[in-house]
């Protein structure tokens, strides 16, 4: 038996990073997964890459703060493999960097939308998909949404409100006689495009140091003396998805390599 045997999961955000490590590992553990995305081209790439080794995928465009795309996601899903049992709201951007006095008020609310109003609107679909059945819904939220960084004003506070929401969504479905499990996962800094694109932008933006020294500076941030790779979150992921997670929900689990111990 694989971990994920007989789980359907859509993971949203899949087209790189650690969506895409998840939709990896997940399909090797068993489960036939459903890659979403902006990017269509991008997981339609990572979806054949999972089919060629012998997994189960599909891949289709979704924008995740678009509302009237979630059902049809769901109803896609279904129709190819059967009910949604994970749900991965991973899809995120990062912020601008500016300090909120002079944050625009347009970049907070688009910072606000795709990283928080896109975890609500999965939880809401999510859990009228899944609570005939049951399922595992797993939040990508950050270290981010338990300590403040300056420069990170809107991320923070979408982030904080995924660790949240994910309790409040984790106790109704408890209280409702669901079995939908809920949870937040909280990634250190990552090697994924979001972080290395967004070390080149802060050293631009700067003018003082290179991109390797902004990385530098924040992997010694990082007690165990490194960044984190996406295989290291997928795997946080795959764990909660699994129904060796069955007694585990409204927890938030941390993988940072201590960051958040110090
Ligand atoms: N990389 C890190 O260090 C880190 C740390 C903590 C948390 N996270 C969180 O993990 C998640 C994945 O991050 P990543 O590092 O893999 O990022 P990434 O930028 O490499 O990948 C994110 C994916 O989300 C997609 N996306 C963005 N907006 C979307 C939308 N509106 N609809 C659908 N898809 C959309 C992008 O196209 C991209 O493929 C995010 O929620 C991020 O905030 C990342």
């Amino acid at each position: 038996m694989a971990r994920l045997d007989n789980k359907v999961a859509l993971i949203t955000g899949a087209a790189r990073g650690i969506g895409a490590e998840s939709a990896r590992i997940m399909a090797r553990e068993g489960a036939a997964v459903a890659l979403t995305d902006l990017d269509e081209e991008g997981v339609a790439q990572i979806s054949a890459e999972i089919v060629k080794d012998g997994g189960k995928a599909i891949s289709f465009a979704q924008d995740v703060v678009a509302e009237n795309q979630w059902e049809a996601a769901f109803r896609r899903v279904r129709e190819a493999f059967g009910p949604v049992s994970v749900l991965v709201n991973n899809a995120g951007i990062a912020p601008s960097g500016a300090h909120v006095e002079e944050l625009d008020f347009e970049d907070w609310r688009h910072v606000l939308s795709v990283d928080l109003d896109s975890v609500f609107l999965g939880c809401k679909y999510g859990v009228r998909a899944m609570k005939q059945s049951g399922g595992s819904i797993i939040n990508v939220s950050s270290i981010m949404g338990i300590v403040g960084n300056p420069g990170s004003g809107s991320y923070n506070a979408a982030k904080g409100g995924v660790r949240l929401l994910t309790k409040v969504v984790a106790l109704e479905c408890a209280q409702s006689g669901y079995a939908i499990r809920v949870n937040s996962v909280h990634p250190g800094y990552i090697r994924t495009p979001m972080v290395i694109d967004g070390v080149e932008s802060i050293a631009e933006l700067q003018g003082e140091q290179t991109p390797e020294e902004v990385l530098d500076q924040i992997t010694q941030r990082h007690p165990i003396g490194r960044m984190g790779q996406a295989s290291e979150i997928a795997n946080a992921i795959l764990f909660l998805a699994s129904d060796e997670a069955s007694f585990v929900t409204g927890t938030e689990l941390v993988v940072d390599g201590g960051y958040t111990a110090l």
